[in-house]
Order: structure tokens, then C-alpha cells, then sequence
């Protein structure tokens, strides 16, 4: 096992979908997989390991904010030789290019998080998603006809930031959503030279102030798990 993960090695699938929430995971591997198998109950960040269409494949949650994310994602690439990890959460939106409900692939992340600094000194390194994955996602959302966005992330340290003024310049910047985790995945895939992706459900919108119900919540998070498992099968 490794330091936050009670697993053997192997008991952990090549491809990981990763909620925030711990219960997201089971949820999801108890909705989508085949003979799911719990492989962690560690401070109750619960990971499974089941099949979707033949594939093994793993859900683990990873607890909110980029340190937390940071630890499970170093430990599955590292400790488990996890090939691809893919975030499948919520983020607010920040621009008129998304409403609620739609679905969005985060092409890069910007962040405000110092979590970097110590990686590159006075370089802001841009993390980025995996091209690969990212246009597979693409191609399986239009063939479905998925209202689907891909723009960029904004990975925020503070979920209740009462600064607001940022937003309209996030939105002119090409930013779509403010969420807590992309940037950290994306920093550990380039570091790990593995396949890592954001896709989010836009659950609230800052320049509206709407904000989805909890069946839209189910719902659009339920169109999310098909596009993340079926971009992973492809
Ligand atoms: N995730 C969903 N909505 C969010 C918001 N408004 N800020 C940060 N993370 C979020």
C-alpha cells in the first residue's frame, strides 16, 4: 500500500476516474462498473476497481482542493503505474460561453495556488491537459451531440473567494470554469509523463447566480460519467 492508499499493487486499474467525493466514487462504480471491488476506505477516500465494456477500470476520490488531489494523483501514478486519470467534477461558471448543466473539457489550467513555485522558481508553468485524451473526449461528446465546451480552468485555492472582480477578466482570458483540483492533476501528469483530463459539469454559474438543482446535479453528472468512460474504452 502506499502512504494514503490501502491497495495492493495491481488492485488498482491502468485508467482512473477521479471525483472529488468519496461517495461520487462509489456511486460511480456501483452506477457504471462491473463487479466493483472497494480497495480503499483509507480516511474514507473510497477507490474501486471494477469494468466498463471489458476494460478494468478504477474510481478513486480525491478529496477536494489541489494538495489534496496532489497527494491521491502522485500515489497512483507513482506507487501504482496509473496510465490515465481523468477528474470528473463541478466548477462554476465564469463566462456567457457556458451555462449550467453543460459539460466542459479543460484544455489547460491557470491557477492561483503557490503550489508550483516550488517546482520552477519565477517560470508559471502552464498546465495543460493531455492532447490525446482531450480529442478523444471531443469526438465521443459531438458523436453523441453532447453540448459540450473546452476551454480553460481556472484552479482556485478558495472556494469562497470574496474577491469576484477577477471573474470578467478569467471570462475575456478564454477561462470557462473556476473549480479546485485541474491544475494539480495536469502539473502531475506532465511530471509523470501520464494521460490526464478535467472534464465538469458547470453546477453554478458566478455571472448569473444560477445554481442547478440536485437531479440536474444527478443528471448532468450522469451524461459526464458516460463521455469520461467511454472516452477511456475508445
Ligand atoms: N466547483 C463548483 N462550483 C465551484 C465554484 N463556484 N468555485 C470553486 N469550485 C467550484
Amino acid at each position: 500500500m502506499s502512504t494514503h492508499i490501502g491497495a495492493e499493487h495491481g488492485q488498482i486499474a491502468s485508467h482512473v476516474l477521479m471525483p472529488g467525493d468519496p461517495l461520487r466514487a462509489r456511486w460511480i462504480a456501483e452506477t457504471f462498473l462491473e463487479d466493483p471491488q472497494q480497495y480503499n476506505d483509507v480516511r474514507g477516500m473510497l477507490g474501486y476497481t471494477g469494468t466498463y465494456k471489458g476494460v478494468r477500470i478504477s474510481a478513486q476520490g480525491s478529496g477536494m482542493g489541489q494538495p489534496s488531489m496532489a497527494i491521491y494523483a502522485q500515489e497512483l501514478f507513482e506507487q501504482y503505474d496509473v496510465q490515465t486519470i481523468i477528474r470528473v467534477g463541478t466548477c462554476g461558471g465564469v463566462s456567457d460561453a457556458v451555462k449550467v448543466r453543460d459539460v466542459v473539457l479543460g484544455v489547460a489550467a491557470s491557477t492561483d495556488s503557490a503550489m508550483n513555485r516550488s517546482r520552477f522558481g519565477n517560470v508559471t508553468f502552464a498546465p495543460a491537459a493531455d492532447f490525446d485524451l482531450l480529442r478523444i473526449a471531443a469526438d465521443v461528446a459531438e458523436e453523441r451531440t453532447m453540448p459540450l465546451a473546452a476551454g480553460g480552468l481556472f484552479s482556485s485555492d478558495q472556494f469562497y473567494n470574496p474577491d469576484r472582480e477577477i471573474v470578467p477578466n478569467l471570462a475575456r482570458y478564454g477561462i470557462l470554469g473556476v473549480e479546485m483540483e485541474a491544475a494539480a492533476l495536469y502539473t502531475l501528469g506532465a511530471q509523470f509523463g501520464r494521460r490526464a483530463l478535467s472534464i465538469c459539469t458547470v453546477s453554478d454559474h458566478l455571472l448569473t447566480g444560477e445554481e442547478t438543482s440536485a437531479l440536474e446535479r444527478q443528471e448532468s453528472f450522469s451524461d459526464m460519467m458516460e463521455l469520461a468512460l467511454e472516452t477511456i474504452v475508445r
